[in-house]
């Protein structure tokens, strides 16, 4: 369950990632840095992850034309990123340009190329609020299904989801369509700003490839002793 549980480093707090990434480091075998963590701790933390045992997701969410996404995905990949996301709602084009990119660019730096995400509708958003934003014909889980498998189309490996959504996915696009779900919260954690969620169990029965766990972790009083009860709880799933 440790190469299926990543814990998201939202923080620019240098200090907490170190110590972090120190205490976990037998513990967790991902992280997902982000806009803050990359700017606390610039490019120089792929060698260091990777050396320490870690592997990264770079959550970008990368959503521009397919020129620029392409290029954005080749230099973390490049850097060593080993999962890679962007909107799926930035277009076939732009998951086929991104997907092309990283081909190249893991050849070009004998790297595995990493594993590629499109993000359907965060997990934020409630069914409520995808009618607010998004003035849609479809429902919401349909939306998803419909982006994954647009995303599949183009080449790339897996989406982004809530664990509610991973029965229908899985229907959609296959076992071995990786969905990656954020949108988890053990009973004793906070809710926050999260409305699509699971518990870590529930999203390891619903068949969850990943999970993705921020503040439950992070905010916790002893984030360590949080990460270990999260896999006691997905290893009971
Ligand atoms: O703190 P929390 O566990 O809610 O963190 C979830 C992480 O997953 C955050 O870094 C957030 O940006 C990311 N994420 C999400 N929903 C998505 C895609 C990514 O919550 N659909």
């Amino acid at each position: 369950m440790k190469d299926r549980l990543i814990v998201a480093l939202d923080t620019d707090d240098g200090e907490d990632i170190d110590w972090l990434s120190g205490t976990l480091m037998d513990t967790v075998g991902w992280f997902k840095i982000g806009f803050q963590a990359l700017n606390a701790l610039g490019n120089e933390c792929f060698p260091w992850f990777s050396q320490n045992g870690y592997r990264v997701f770079v959550d970008l969410k990368f959503h521009d034309i397919p020129n620029t996404v392409a290029r954005d995905v080749g230099t973390m990949a490049k850097h060593g990123a080993r999962m890679i996301n962007m909107h799926a709602a930035g277009g076939f084009e732009m998951m086929q340009a991104a997907r092309a990119s990283a081909d190249d660019a893991a050849y070009d730096a004998n790297l595995r190329r990493p594993v590629l995400l499109g993000v359907t509708i965060l997990t934020s958003i409630d069914e409520a609020g995808f009618q607010q934003n998004f003035g849609s014909e479809r429902g919401l889980t349909e939306q998803v299904v419909y982006l994954a498998q647009l995303a599949q189309a183009a080449g790339l490996d897996g989406v982004v989801a809530s664990p509610l959504e991973i029965e229908p996915i899985r229907k959609a696009c296959g076992n071995k369509f990786l969905i990656v779900t954020p949108g988890i919260r053990p009973e004793w954690a906070e809710t926050g700003d999260q409305r699509r969620m699971t518990t870590p169990a529930e999203a390891i029965e619903r068949g969850a490839d990943y999970i993705v766990v921020g503040r439950p972790i992070l905010d916790a009083e002893d984030p360590e002793e949080a990460v270990y009860r999260i896999l006691q709880e997905m290893r009971g799933a």
